[in-house]
């Protein structure tokens, strides 16, 4: 393999939805410990990147690498099982079941015979709020019931899982969508955890201040086509607003 192995290698991904064209010739590569921001417009293509990446849709051409290696992920469960790991607004808790349950939920500690090792489950998910997550509300507990929790708490909870797991690869479909500021910063903060951590991160927010703040790169996305990439340090907030018109723009010309 290459000296710097990526984490995610994409090459010539394409993908039609009937006539459709969803996505054409994407390419792209993620370094570990890197947060990409995927941006652009309402069906410019993002939501269908990151459902072949997991598995959720094949690709109708092109490949994906993880780690260096062919995969042709059948489901999700096969790109979890690699270490990939999704993170949406909804869908990401059970509202109705305590915190340690949602945190193992599909991964149970077993002891024998199948039964659940509840004592252990619920050890290893303190470490994970206290610890890895740096959850400090002591009203907050491994027995409380996700649905009394923030917004941005159990986004917290759905990236503190997938840290603990040691997915390599995180991915944020909008999970500041419908939060306020305070539980947005908070969400932030957890995505710094991720980079922090040496894994990787892919981050899809419409709102551009967001992904701003924690991106190292910014990837643009335009009915379909990667039509721009600025890491950071190159541009300002600002800039990149201005950047991403003018490449929309353009692509209505063309
Ligand atoms: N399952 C599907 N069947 C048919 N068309 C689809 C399907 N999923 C997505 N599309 C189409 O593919 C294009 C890209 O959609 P996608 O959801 O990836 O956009 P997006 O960038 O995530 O948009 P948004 O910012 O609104 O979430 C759109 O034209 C959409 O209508
Ligand atoms: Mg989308």
């Amino acid at each position: 393999m290459s000296e710097t192995q990526h984490v995610l290698s994409l090459r010539g991904i394409r993908k039609n939805f009937g006539r459709i064209e969803a996505l054409r010739a994407i390419d792209l590569d993620i370094d570990p410990g890197e947060i990409v921001a995927l941006v652009g417009d309402n069906g410019a293509g993002k939501s269908t990147l990151i459902k072949i990446i997991t598995g959720v849709h094949p690709p109708s051409a092109g490949e994906i690498h993880f780690k260096g290696e062919r995969v042709r992920f059948r489901d999700v469960r096969a790109s979890r099982a690699r270490g990939i790991e999704a993170v949406y607004q909804e869908r990401a808790l059970g509202d109705k079941q305590e915190m340690w349950r949602n945190i193992f939920a599909g991964r149970e500690v077993t002891r024998f015979l199948g039964f659940l090792d509840i004592a252990e489950q619920k050890r290893r998910s303190e470490t994970l709020l206290r610890g890895r997550m740096g959850f400090t509300s002591r009203a907050i507990t491994v027995d409380s019931e996700v649905g009394g929790l923030s917004g941005g708490e159990k986004q917290g909870v759905a990236i503190g899982r997938a840290l603990f797991f040691d997915a390599e690869l995180i991915i944020l479909d909008e999970p500041t969508m419908g939060l306020s500021l305070m539980e947005t910063e908070k969400v932030l903060g957890f995505v710094r955890n991720i980079r922090d951590r040496g894994k990787s991160a892919i981050f899809i927010d419409h709102n551009i201040f967001h992904v701003y703040d924690v991106a190292d790169r910014f990837i643009v996305l335009d009915r379909g086509q990667i039509v721009g990439r600025f890491r950071h340090d190159e541009l300002t907030r600002e800039q990149l607003v201005e950047r991403m018109i003018e490449l929309h723009r353009a692509g209505q010309v063309a």
